[in-house]
């Protein structure tokens, strides 16, 4: 089967300003949240993105109403709003696309007593465990339990308690997301110990407390929640996508160019923003921007993926890609995701040079590198591999593009308006929100 693809001639520096979408990461579990509200729902700043199609199409299946208004050039605003409170069962077709639908299972636990969810897919990176969710959801007395690859999770009424979040590898965000929404209902006080840090994070928290929650502790690892009875509903504006900020701020860095990015939070970026530096990129910094101007080369920058605020593990592929062009040697280090490095193989293609050994990959930089088709595998993989096309001498074909349609708001266009030479071809990016 033909798939969506880009192809795109590089060696050319983009120039240039492009805004930044709303928080592809904020939105889901937020969407999902919604499902805890009594009265409407409207989020503005919404990407559109089939993520965000599919999390609707879900949302719409377990009885909510899902209603979208498109402004020409604006973010989408959405509204969401409970018609029916009975359904408990999340489809299977929707939460094997996308990891994140299991953001559900805490909400519908917490206001309708069951949820049946199957176990999730989305991106293949590696070993994607759920132990954590269950962990926080029983400790809030809930009974868990796996039926034919489905989690069902009843409970008369959650109790607050204190629970330990942590896993071998961290902090797990969307497993921060489950329990913080289902403990805001919980009969008395929640704390959770070694809960997620990151910015969606804290997204979520606001939102929820925007509906009536009482949460302590947002943007810490210790959240104290007090249960209430009931939330209403709520307006919330999502945070930029700090992810989506980074990758353009580093395809400006790979081809050696210059761009400003609008309507960013640079306190999110800061890990990104140092690393940029001591890879020999100017960073400026506004309120609301943030700009950056390439000439020289680039200067190796070893870096390790980490829970926030370290380097996000959704920055890595793309950093890998800036750094096969680095002036010497520098390893890449995931710890959140091990096995996070598909992308090295197609990278080295293009006539990069990496070696990847357990959670680390060694990276002598070249001179340059060489179009040619690749594939990507994951949404991350394919933003680092449309990096290296954009700075490829010749042509570049990146397969697959329906990995990257998930998370980035078409990032072609926006790499257009930066002067890049990119086209897509095959299916038009999915609108049907
Ligand atoms: C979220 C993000 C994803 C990002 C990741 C890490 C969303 C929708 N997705 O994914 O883009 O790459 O955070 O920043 O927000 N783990 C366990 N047990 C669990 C859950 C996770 O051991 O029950 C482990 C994972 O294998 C991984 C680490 O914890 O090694 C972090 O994973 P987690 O934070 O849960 O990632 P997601 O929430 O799935």
């Amino acid at each position: 089967m033909a798939t969506t693809q880009f192809r795109i001639i590089g060696g050319k520096p983009l120039h240039g300003q492009v805004r930044c979408e709303g928080a592809k990461n904020a939105a889901l579990p937020i969407m999902a949240a919604a499902l805890l509200a009594s009265e409407p729902v409207h989020l503005q700043n919404v990407p559109q993105l089939t993520d965000i199609a599919t999390q609707s199409k879900l949302l719409r299946r377990l009885g909510l109403a899902v209603s979208i208004e498109r402004t020409c050039e604006k973010p989408l605003e959405m509204t969401l709003e409970t018609m029916d409170a009975q359904p408990v069962v999340a489809p299977e077709s929707c939460v094997r696309q996308m990891r994140a639908s299991f953001c559900v299972l805490g909400p519908l636990l917490a206001r309708r007593r069951k949820a049946v969810v199957p176990l999730p897919g989305g991106c293949r990176i590696g070993d994607r465990p759920v132990d954590l969710h269950w962990k926080g959801l029983a400790a809030l007395g809930a009974d868990l339990r796996l039926e034919h690859g489905c989690v069902v999770a009843e409970a008369r009424r959650l109790t607050g308690a204190t629970i330990e979040l942590s896993g071998p590898r961290g902090p797990s965000v969307t497993g921060t997301a489950n329990v913080m929404s289902a403990a805001v209902l919980a009969r008395g006080v929640t704390i959770l110990r070694d809960a997620a840090l990151e910015p969606e994070i804290v997204d979520l928290g606001c939102f929820l407390t925007a509906l009536g929650a009482k949460i302590e502790g947002l943007g810490t690892s210790t959240l104290r929640i007090e249960g209430v009875e009931q939330l209403g509903g709520a307006r919330h504006r999502l945070i930029p996508d700090r992810i989506e900020a980074a990758t353009l701020l580093l395809a400006a860095a790979i081809t050696r160019g210059s761009a400003t990015v609008l309507d960013v939070r640079p306190d999110h970026l800061q890990t990104v923003l140092e690393k940029l530096r001591a890879a020999g990129a100017a960073v400026d910094v506004g309120a609301d921007r943030v700009s950056i101007a390439a000439t020289g080369p680039v200067q190796p920058a070893s870096v390790i993926a980490e829970p926030f605020p370290g380097l996000p593990t959704d920055v890595q592929a793309q950093w890998t890609a800036l750094m096969s062009l680095a002036d010497g040697t520098c390893t890449v280090q995931d710890l959140v995701f091990s096995g996070r490095f598909s992308h090295v193989a197609e990278l080295n293609r293009l006539g990069a040079c990496i070696a990847c050994r357990d959670d680390i990959a060694t990276i002598n930089g070249v001179p340059r590198l060489e179009g040619t088709s690749v594939a990507a595998s994951d949404l991350r993989a394919s933003a680092a591999l449309v990096l290296a096309g954009l700075a490829a001498d010749g042509p570049t074909t990146v397969e697959h593009i329906h990995h990257l349609d998930r998370g980035y708001q078409r990032l072609d266009e926006k790499l257009r308006r930066l002067g890049a030479q990119i086209e897509r071809i095959g299916l038009p990016v999915e609108s049907a929100l």
